[in-house]
C-alpha cells in the first residue's frame, strides 16, 4: 500500500525521505519516488521496483543531496500499472507544484478533462496527476497562494487522499491534507517529518500530530497551522508515539514474520494484562466503559473484517455464542455495506483490524454507524482511524506488526474476542464457577504458546517433505474450523502454493475429489466434542492415499497411528484452542515459503494495510 514521506527543517531531506521509505516498505509497494526543493527548482527522482534502484539513481542525480524540504512516496498500483512514469511524486505542466498522494481520486476523468480543455497534458496513467495540474491551475500567475491553491483544488475532488505538497517558489512550505488515508506530523526542533505511518517517523521523534479527515496542515521549519480543508482553524494537540525503533526492527530474526510468530506468548501476555481479575472473578476492559450501559442491552453482534482478521471474526461467533450467549454473524466488510444491510435495535457491531485503516472495514463500519449500530473496534493500531470512529474499543496492545501476513495480531484478537464474550457472558448468566476456569485457563495461555512454538525446528522438516507439492488441504471443526482456513491463507499467502480451508465435514461434499496419492492434508484433530468425527474424515483421506499432518492434543499417542505426521499442542478448553493451534500453522507457511525462496515479510502482490476499496 502506498506510503508517503514528507521533511521541512534544516537538515539535507533526502537521507531523512530514503530512510522513511524504507521504514515504509513493510507494507507494499510498486515502485518509489522523490522530490527535493533545490535554489527554486523542483527536482523529482522516480523508479519502478526497489527503493534501493532508487538510491542508486540518486547517487548520480544532481541537485538532490542539498535541498531541505521534500517529498517522496512508495507507490502501490491502483489507476495505472507500476512504472517510473506512474510512480509519485507527480509535477504539473510546468513542474512547479510536486505532490505525493495515497488515496483515490474518483473524479479524476472529470478533472482531466477539464484540465485537457484548458491546454494541460499529462503524463502517467494516475489520478494523482490529475490533482497536480489542477493545483498547478489554481496556482498559476500567482492567482492563489499555495495553500489556497491546494484548498480549491481540494474543494473540486470526490475521492480520498492522504497528500503532501511542494512547489518551487516556496523553499520552506511543506502541505499536507487528510480525507480517508492517514497522515501523521512529526514534531521535531526546527523539523517536521511528515508520514502516512508513523514508523517512518519515529526515528526522528515521537511526538506526533494525527491529523483527522476534511483537516489540511501548512508546515514550514519554524511553525505550522492546521485548519480545516475549509480554513477554519483547528487546534492539535501533540501525542506521543508508544511504539520505539527497536519494537520495530526484526530482533534478531530472519524475518519479521518469524520475529512476530515468536513474539506471540509475550504480546498475548500483554494483551491479557491488567484486563483479568482473578480476585473478583472479572474482566475489565477501560475502552469499553464509554458504553457500558448500551452492552447489557446487546442482542445481536455483527462481526466485520477483512482477510484474516475476518478468520478471528468467524472464531469470535463461536466465543461470542458459546461463552456470552449472544447471536452473532460475521460480515466480510467489503461485502456488508452492499446489501443494505438490516440493523436492529441492540445491534452491536465489532469491526476487527489490526491496521485500524482497511478502508473496507471502515466503509463497512461507517455504513452500521449510519443505521444506528453500537460500534466497538478491536485494532491494533493506537490512533488508528478505526479507532477513532468507533463508539468504544479495545485494543490489541500487539506492537507493530510488519510482515505482511499477520501472525500476532490474529491471536491478540482472539484474546480481546475471548475477553469481551466472557466479560459479556459474566454479567448475563455465566457462573462464578465457570468464569473461574475460562479465567484461570485464558492466564495459562501465553506459556501454552511458547510450548507450542517449540515445535518450529520438526515442522521445519516436515514442510521440506512436501514443499514441492501444488495443493494443499486444511480441515478442523468447530473453534478449529475458522484455524483452517487461516492455516491455508497464510500458506498462500507466503508461499504461493494453492491451499483451501474448509469444514472437516465438507471435505466429502466436494473437495474430497482433490485428494490423491501424496497430496498433504493437515488436520486440525484436538482433544473436542468432534474429534471421533475428525478421525473419521482422516480415515477418508488415508484411503485415497493422501499424506495426514495431524495437529493434536499433547498426550495423544493413539492418533499417530492414523497419521503420517502428529504436530503436538497444549491442551486447553476448546474455546481456547485456536489461539494454540494456529501457531503450527503459521509456522508451517513461514517454513515452506523460505524453503521455497520466497519473500516472506514482503508477499508479492499483497499489502499490509489496504486503504483502497
Ligand atoms: C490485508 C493484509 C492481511 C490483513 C487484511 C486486513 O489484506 O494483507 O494480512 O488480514 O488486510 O487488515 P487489517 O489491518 O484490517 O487487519
Amino acid at each position: 500500500m502506498c506510503g508517503i514521506v514528507g521533511y521541512v527543517g534544516k537538515k539535507q531531506a533526502c537521507g531523512i525521505l530514503i530512510e522513511g521509505l524504507k521504514r515504509l516498505e513493510y507494507r507494499g509497494y510498486d515502485s518509489a519516488g522523490i522530490c527535493i526543493h533545490h535554489e527554486g527548482q523542483l527536482r523529482v527522482l522516480k523508479r519502478s521496483g526497489r527503493i534501493s534502484v532508487l538510491e542508486e539513481a540518486l547517487e548520480g542525480a544532481e541537485g538532490l543531496d542539498t535541498g531541505t524540504l521534500g517529498i517522496a512516496h512508495t507507490r502501490w498500483a491502483t489507476h495505472g500499472e507500476p512504472n517510473e512514469l506512474n510512480a509519485h511524486p507527480h509535477i504539473d505542466c510546468e513542474g512547479r507544484i510536486a505532490l505525493v498522494h495515497n488515496g483515490i481520486i474518483e473524479n479524476y476523468a472529470t478533472l482531466k478533462q477539464f484540465l485537457t480543455d484548458k491546454g494541460h497534458t499529462f503524463r502517467s496513467q494516475t489520478d494523482t496527476e490529475v490533482l497536480a495540474h489542477l493545483i498547478g491551475e489554481f496556482y498559476k500567475d500567482g492567482a492563489r497562494s499555495l495553500e489556497e491553491a491546494v484548498r480549491a483544488a481540494l474543494g473540486e475532488v470526490t475521492g480520498t487522499y492522504g497528500l503532501a505538497v511542494v512547489a518551487g517558489g516556496e523553499p520552506d512550505k511543506l502541505i499536507c491534507a487528510r480525507k480517508g488515508s492517514p497522515l501523521i506530523i512529526g514534531v521535531g526542533k526546527d523539523e517536521y517529518v511528515i508520514a502516512s505511518d508513523a514508523s517512518a517517523v519515529i526515528e526522528h521523534t515521537d511526538n506526533v500530530i494525527y491529523l483527522n479527515d476534511n483537516e489540511m496542515a501548512v508546515v514550514t521549519s519554524d511553525g505550522m497551522r492546521t485548519t480545516t480543508i475549509d480554513n477554519v482553524p483547528v487546534t492539535k494537540e501533540i501525542q506521543q508515539i508508544e511504539w520505539s525503533l527497536e519494537e520495530i526492527a526484526k530482533g534478531g530474526y530472519d524475518h519479521y514474520m518469524l520475529k512476530e510468530i515468536f513474539e506471540q506468548p509475550e504480546v498475548v501476555r500483554t494483551s491479557l494484562s491488567g484486563r483479568i481479575n482473578l480476585r473478583d472473578l472479572s474482566v475489565q476492559l477501560g475502552g469499553l466503559g464509554s458504553i457500558d450501559r448500551e452492552l447489557i442491552k446487546i442482542r445481536k453482534l455483527v462481526l466485520m473484517a477483512c482477510g484474516t482478521a475476518w478468520h478471528a471474526g468467524l472464531v469470535g461467533e463461536y466465543l461470542f455464542e458459546d461463552l456470552a450467549r449472544i447471536a452473532t454473524e460475521v460480515e466480510y466488510a467489503s461485502e456488508f455495506r452492499y446489501r443494505n444491510p438490516i440493523i436492529e435495535e441492540g445491534t452491536a457491531v465489532i469491526a476487527i483490524s489490526q491496521s485500524g485503516e482497511t478502508a473496507d472495514t471502515l466503509a463497512a463500519l461507517r455504513e452500521a454507524k449510519e443505521k444506528g449500530a453500537v460500534t466497538i473496534g478491536i485494532v491494533n493500531v493506537v490512533g488508528s482511524t478505526i479507532a477513532r470512529e468507533t463508539d468504544a474499543g479495545v485494543y490489541l496492545h500487539a506492537g507493530p506488526e510488519i510482515g505482511v501476513a499477520s501472525t500476532k495480531a490474529f491471536t491478540c484478537q482472539l484474546v480481546v474476542e475471548t475477553l469481551i464474550a466472557l466479560m459479556l457472558g459474566r454479567r448475563r448468566f455465566m457462573s462464578q464457577g465457570a468464569m473461574e476456569k475460562y479465567l484461570r485457563a485464558l492466564s495459562e495461555i501465553p506459556d501454552k504458546i511458547a510450548v507450542a512454538l517449540e515445535q518450529s525446528d520438526a515442522i521445519k522438516d516436515l514442510v521440506n517433505e512436501y514443499v514441492d507439492r501444488d495443493n494443499w488441504l486444511f480441515l478442523g471443526r468447530g473453534y478449529n474450523y475458522p484455524i483452517a482456513l487461516e492455516g491455508a491463507l497464510k500458506l498462500k499467502e507466503i508461499s504461493y502454493i494453492h491451499a483451501e480451508g474448509l469444514p472437516a465435514a465438507e471435505m466429502k461434499h466436494g473437495p474430497i475429489a482433490l485428494i490423491h496419492e501424496g497430496m498433504p492434508v493437515v488436520f486440525i484433530a484436538t482433544r473436542c466434542t468432534t474429534y471421533e468425527k475428525i478421525l473419521g474424515n482422516i480415515e477418508e483421506v488415508r484411503a485415497r492415499k493422501g499424506r495426514v499432518i495431524a495437529v493434536a492434543t499433547e498426550g495423544n499417542e493413539d492418533i499417530r497411528r492414523y497419521c503420517d505426521h502428529v504436530i503436538y499442542v497444549p491442551n486447553c478448553p476448546a474455546q481456547f484452542q485456536p489461539m494454540l493451534t494456529v501457531i503450527p500453522l503459521q509456522l508451517l507457511a513461514y517454513h515452506a515459503a523460505v524453503a521455497r525462496g520466497c519473500n516472506v515479510d514482503k508477499p508479492r502482490n499483497l499489502a499490509k494495510s489496504v486503504t483502497v476499496e
